[in-house]
């Protein structure tokens, strides 16, 4: 059986652990794959995919600044993709000279507070910070909770998104007229790159709720501020690691055991 060939494409790409976790997955599975990070340049994305799709590759997962660019690319996108809020994907699959294209970010999200951290959403109250493409990525995903509030600093930006969703259960305001408790806080800003404060206060933790970051690999200040407050604190490794098994699903039709990746790459930060 020959290597079947699959990559990561982005800008920078230098951080990302997808192929550590893709290999991972494929020892699993006893699968036969090359998995490699792929820089490309800023207007070259397209022309990137194709010299992938010359060289063999099969697939290619797809992050910033390109899952826009990559759902314009597209041939075929799959039905969750073509619902979503974003016109993003951020997996491809290379068949027949056609780019099929999906977006795992929603159930990667979904899987990880539902599964692995063992957070129910339905019924729940749950408040998500920011409202850019991370966000606009997993709302969706969110629907079957009670209330989804989104919270933004560009607050008109909030009320655009939700007009598109179930007015019963989502709705937007301002950072400052944030005053009841949450059972799961999202931050899905990116705040944590910047190591900026949010302007939130702390009687939104509820006793025992989920406070969850997206950005992972650091404690961000809205991890800090919710772990004083009380609150279960976790960062976005899970996220990344189940987003990556669902695309991993997409190409080779077998579901990977993500926890003791998850406690590789935990393990493997310890040590850097
Ligand atoms: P991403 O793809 O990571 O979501 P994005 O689409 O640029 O990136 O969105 C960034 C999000 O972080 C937005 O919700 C942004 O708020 P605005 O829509 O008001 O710009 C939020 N954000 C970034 N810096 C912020 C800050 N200093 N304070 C509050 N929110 C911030």
């Amino acid at each position: 059986m020959s290597t079947e060939k699959y990559a990561v494409i982005g800008n920078p790409i230098a951080h990302s652990q997808s192929p550590l976790i893709h290999q991972a997955f494929a020892a699993q599975c006893n699968k036969d794959i090359s998995y490699e990070r792929i820089l490309a340049p800023i207007d070259a994305f397209e022309m990137t995919v194709r010299t992938l799709i010359d060289q063999g590759y099969q697939g290619a997962n797809v992050t910033v600044p390109f899952k826009f660019e990559a759902f314009a690319l597209c041939n075929e996108v799959s039905e969750r993709a073509q619902h979503a809020l974003a016109e993003a994907v951020n997996t491809l699959v290379f068949k027949n000279g056609n780019i099929f294209g999906d977006n795992t970010d929603g159930v990667g999200l979904l899987n990880d507070i539902e599964h692995n951290l063992k957070f129910r959403i339905s019924g729940k109250r749950v408040l998500v910070l920011g409202a850019g493409g991370a966000a606009q990525g997993v709302l969706q995903h969110l629907a079957c909770a009670a209330s989804v509030t989104v919270a933004n600093r560009s607050v008109d930006k909030a009320h655009a998104i939700v007009a598109k969703l179930d007015e019963t259960i989502f709705s937007a305001c301002q950072f400052a007229t944030l005053s009841d408790p949450y059972d799961i806080i999202i931050n899905a800003t990116s705040t944590g790159l910047t190591d900026t404060q949010l302007p939130i206060p702390d009687v939104i933790f509820s006793k025992d709720c989920l406070a969850y970051d997206m950005m992972y690999g650091r404690d961000t200040p809205f991890m800090k501020q919710a772990k004083v407050a009380g609150a279960h604190v976790h960062d976005g490794l899970g996220m990344l690691v189940e987003q990556a098994a669902e695309a991993f699903y997409i190409w080779h039709h077998v579901r990977p055991n993500t926890p003791p990746v998850m406690t590789m790459l935990r393990a493997l930060k310890k040590v850097a």
